[in-house]
């Protein structure tokens, strides 16, 4: 489920402050990562979490980035731990590449399929079990569209591509290599090019794997 988005007025009106108790939020922590892991092996095991820690090209960092964004909602002592999360975060993101602040609200089930050139905006909001592919930039844009994307649940944007503005790519959709989206994208079409055309209504569909783990 697409989390409430910035640009869009209603939902801050609609925002309702909830307590969540410290194990619950833990538990949802667990959860969340653990569809990370499963979209990138099919197994969401604690022990698939710790051999991706120790062997995946992208993970560490998704976890790291999940952490922080954890402690950063804890109102306990554990939020202490939030200042070393972020420093290990910062190692990851140089070597690694990787630009996808711990403030971006990214969906269950986030797939980097491979690290380098990786930036996101940290307003922009990213949907459940979506694929993000090298160089691709999700950023703000001014003038006609001024703002940062929302992005759909399952969407697939291939390598090179560059969203940027107050736009909404649909749920199921597909952006094509090296294309610049300024505009919506509705659900479950590919777009490519630059700036970005519908080209096919195949969507996502073959990009998009793993996403039966059921643990949004
Ligand atoms: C967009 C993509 C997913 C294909 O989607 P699709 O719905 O199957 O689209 P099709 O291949 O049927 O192409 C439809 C039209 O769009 C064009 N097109 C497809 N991808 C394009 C792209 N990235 N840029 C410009 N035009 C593109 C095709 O040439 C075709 O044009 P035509 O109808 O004039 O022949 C694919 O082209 C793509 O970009 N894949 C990324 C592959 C990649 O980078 N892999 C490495 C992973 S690490």
């Amino acid at each position: 489920m697409v989390p409430s988005h910035p640009n869009d007025p209603a939902s801050k009106e609609s925002r309702v402050e909830v307590k969540v108790k410290p194990r619950d939020a833990t538990r949802k922590f667990w959860r969340v990562v653990r569809a990370d892991v499963y979209r990138l092996s099919g197994r969401s095991t604690y022990r698939e979490v710790f051999r991706q820690l120790m062997v995946g090209e992208t993970f560490p960092y998704v976890f790291w980035m999940r952490a922080c964004s954890h402690l950063s909602r804890s109102t306990g002592p554990s939020r202490l731990l939030l200042l070393p999360a972020r420093l290990v975060l910062r190692r990851f993101r140089y070597r690694m590449g990787i630009n996808l602040p711990w403030q971006t609200s990214v969906g269950p089930g986030i797939f980097l399929g491979h690290a380098g050139g990786i930036v996101v905006n940290a307003g922009a909001v990213i949907g459940s079990n979506c694929n993000i592919s090298h160089n691709v930039t999700i950023g703000s844009n001014k003038g006609r569209r001024a703002g940062v994307p929302q992005i759909g649940d399952n969407v697939y944007i291939g390598p090179g591509a560059v969203v940027a503005g107050a736009i909404t790519v649909g749920t199921g959709s597909a952006i094509g290599a090296n294309s610049v989206v300024l505009d919506d994208v509705p659900a479950g079409v590919t777009v490519a090019g630059a700036p970005a055309r519908v080209v096919s209504t195949k969507g996502a569909i073959a990009w998009v794997n793993l996403t039966d783990h059921g643990l949004d």
